[in-house]
């Protein structure tokens, strides 16, 4: 699949404590120490502990978490347990914010319950979706047939809305939304008509864990078969492959100010890293 819009991340980890510190006293942020899993780790005030986790290699599964867009805290897939003054409770990581002093688990029997409870729930209802059966597969959860199945988008959806987040924070559009309610919700265009804003970019198919948004490329054609969209290919002018819709790279013309000529050739042949300014390195280029 040509994911048009290229998401940069940079790479997690283990992270120097001190240098962590270093780095946000250079920013002039207050920080804030917590623990979880029993190591004594630093944080931004203000960030999540799903973040704080993240930037010590601590992992917690997500589904409606991206972290290129705003917290949404539906899945309730990142849940930990957290514990002040002697009492515990569950919450969501990638909405509660680090505390001094908060003692956090993510793999303890209450936290482990909950992930399991809702791995079941999903396996049953969305049994061939592959993340859902490799994230069932590594919990030693087996399809339990006591759900009624519903249409598989339909609870991952509402789970998720990754799609329809990432169309409206990352490309800054809006092109598709929710349609109907209850188990029928499915994401669609305005009236389930052919859009007239969507740029064919992809990031919507991108940032989906399901796979359901289907794009291809075919020849000089990129086409959405959701919503029944098809989108011509502009050819790199220098190696001759088709590398993104024409309507892609208008809007990044016109929404940086850049003038016609530029964008002509792919990002293989040309670094356009100097033509993107600070804060457009998230729409970025499409890969092949
Ligand atoms: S289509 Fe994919 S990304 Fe969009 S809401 Fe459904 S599962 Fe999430
Ligand atoms: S392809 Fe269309 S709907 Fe999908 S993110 Fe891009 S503009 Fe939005
Ligand atoms: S990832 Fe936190 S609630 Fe979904």
């Amino acid at each position: 699949m040509v994911n048009a819009f290229h998401v940069e991340r940079e790479p997690r980890g283990a992270r120097d404590i001190d240098g962590l510190r270093a780095e946000k006293m250079d920013r002039d942020e207050k920080i804030i120490t917590l623990t979880i899993d029993g190591v004594e780790v630093q944080a931004r005030e203000g960030s999540t502990i799903l973040e704080a986790a993240r930037e010590y290699g601590i992992e917690i599964p997500t589904l409606c978490y991206h972290e290129e867009l705003a917290p949404f805290g539906a899945c309730r897939f990142c849940s930990v347990e957290v514990e002040r003054e002697g009492k515990s409770r569950i919450v969501a990581s990638c909405i509660y914010e680090v505390e001094d002093g908060l003692v956090a688990r993510t793999d303890s029997e209450r936290v482990m319950r909950v992930r399991r409870r809702l791995l079941a729930l999903l396996l049953a209802r969305c049994p061939n979706i592959d993340l859902i059966k490799d994230m069932a597969s590594r919990m030693g959860i087996e399809p339990q047939p006591r759900f009624k199945q519903e249409k598989e988008e339909c609870i991952l959806c509402r789970l998720c809305r990754l799609c329809v987040r990432a169309c409206q924070e990352i490309v800054g559009i809006g092109a598709i939304g929710f349609a109907a309610g209850g188990i029928n919700k499915k994401v669609v265009t305005p009236f389930e008509r052919p859009s007239n804003v969507c740029i064919g970019c992809g990031i919507c198919a991108y940032v989906c864990p399901a796979g359901y948004i289907k794009i291809k490329d075919v020849g000089d054609t990129r086409i959405i078969e959701n919503w029944d969209m098809e989108f011509k290919l502009e050819k790199c002018n220098k190696c001759g492959k088709y590398f993104a819709p024409e309507a892609q790279l208008d809007y990044i013309r016109k929404k940086l100010n850049l003038p016609e000529d530029a964008l002509q050739n792919c990002r293989e042949c040309e670094d356009w890293s100097e033509l993107l300014p600070e804060g457009f390195e998230k729409v970025t280029a499409p890969e092949s």
